[in-house]
């Protein structure tokens, strides 16, 4: 039977909504990002940092979680607690950086907590006679870790961190990398002039490698035949070859690089045992946080970590130019939207839908 007029323009339309990119206006919009802030990144967990901020009873580290500062803690009990970082009192941000502590004092009127997140003292508190002290500590947030990595969840009701991770931790395993023996080496952080969600389509995609990265591309095997492109859930994955075996040979035979939506990038490039992993923060819709926290194998020697960082550092260099540029592009308000390769940008495709899906209530409600 020939498909109905109806069906062809249907179908048409379809196609239509699956090669468009989101509308640029959502790219620039702050009504857009304060809904993404609600409806995405709020019960998200996030990576926020690593157990070698932790390294024994009585350390905290500060981070945020989305928009929410986090503190993270180990008390003397030895576990692993996260909160949100903000003074019960009158709402100053408690603790900067990261140290090691027995309590954390408030820079504003010293109320002090615990790093089981109790309130301990408050000057003058014993003048107020229905002070309610075991009400005032910290707000506490759900924490997890995959290896090393630390991430939070903000949201009121979080699911487990494993059921989140998906399929990643097992991908990685079964690369021959060992994430426990894993030892954190340095965080690059920067500041990008870019929307968030183009910082994420820039790493959802390699068909900008062979044109835009000459040196990944001479390292790693980009061709649309070997460089292998899956969804699962949440997670989306990209795995190249070695081409260069001179170069970056060692005991991972592949790169393997993650995204699990909503913002989080994990990278691992083939040779020594080696992670970057971070997230992709939005501040304002035109700018973005990103970090990245390195970590190696106990035994990668020196010469190899200077030689993956300096490679590392071009390919970021790179990318910068271009998400800076896209955005640039994207905000003149001159196009509508853009148009995605089926193939080639099929996880950017998949971002898009997930994005699409968690903001639609809001949009249609406008
Ligand atoms: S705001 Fe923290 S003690 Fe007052
Ligand atoms: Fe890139």
């Amino acid at each position: 039977m020939q498909p109905g007029l109806n069906q062809v323009a249907a179908f048409r339309r379809y196609a239509r909504a699956v090669e468009s990119t989101l509308p640029y206006s959502w790219y620039t919009d702050p009504e857009i990002l304060r809904a993404e802030q609600e409806l995405i990144f709020r019960d998200a967990w996030q990576y926020v940092g690593h157990l070698g901020q932790l390294p024994q009873p009585g350390t905290f580290f500060a981070a945020r979680a989305g928009r929410t500062p986090v503190v993270v803690t180990r008390a003397r009990d030895g576990e692993l607690r996260a909160f949100v970082n903000v003074c019960r009192h009158r709402g100053f941000p408690l603790a900067e950086g990261e140290g090691r502590r027995e309590t954390l004092q408030c820079p504003y009127h010293a109320w002090t907590y615990g790093l089981d997140g109790e309130l301990r003292a408050a000057p003058r508190s014993e003048e107020e006679p229905e002070f309610p002290r075991d009400e005032l500590g910290l707000r506490p947030v759900a924490a997890g870790t995959w290896g090393p990595f630390v991430f939070v969840n903000a949201g009121p009701d979080p699911e487990p961190l494993a059921d989140a991770l998906g399929s990643m931790p097992a991908q990685v395993a079964e690369l021959g990398l060992d994430v426990d023996s894993l030892v954190h080496y340095t965080r690059w952080e920067a500041e990008l002039d870019a929307n968030w969600k183009i910082v994420c389509e820039n790493f959802l995609e390699c068909y900008h490698c062979q044109v835009a990265h000459p040196g990944f591309a001479a390292v790693v095997d980009v061709s649309a035949e070997s460089y292998a492109l899956t969804t699962e859930g949440r997670l989306s994955s990209q795995r190249g070859q070695l081409r260069d075996r001179t170069r970056f040979a060692g005991e991972l035979p592949r790169a393997q690089f993650h995204f699990l939506w909503p913002n989080l990038g994990v990278n691992i490039f083939p040779g020594r045992p080696n992670v970057s992993i971070g997230p992709m923060v939005p501040l304002t819709p035109d700018r973005t946080y990103r970090f990245l926290d390195y970590f190696f194998g106990p035994d990668v020697d020196q010469a190899w970590i200077d030689e993956l960082m300096a490679f590392d550092m071009e390919v970021g260099r790179e990318d910068r130019a271009l998400v800076e540029g896209v955005y640039r592009g994207v905000a003149s308000g001159a196009l509508e939207h853009g148009y995605l390769m089926g193939r080639s940008e099929q996880l950017i495709a998949h971002f898009q839908q997930l994005t699409r899906a968690a903001l639609d209530p809001r949009i249609a409600a406008r």
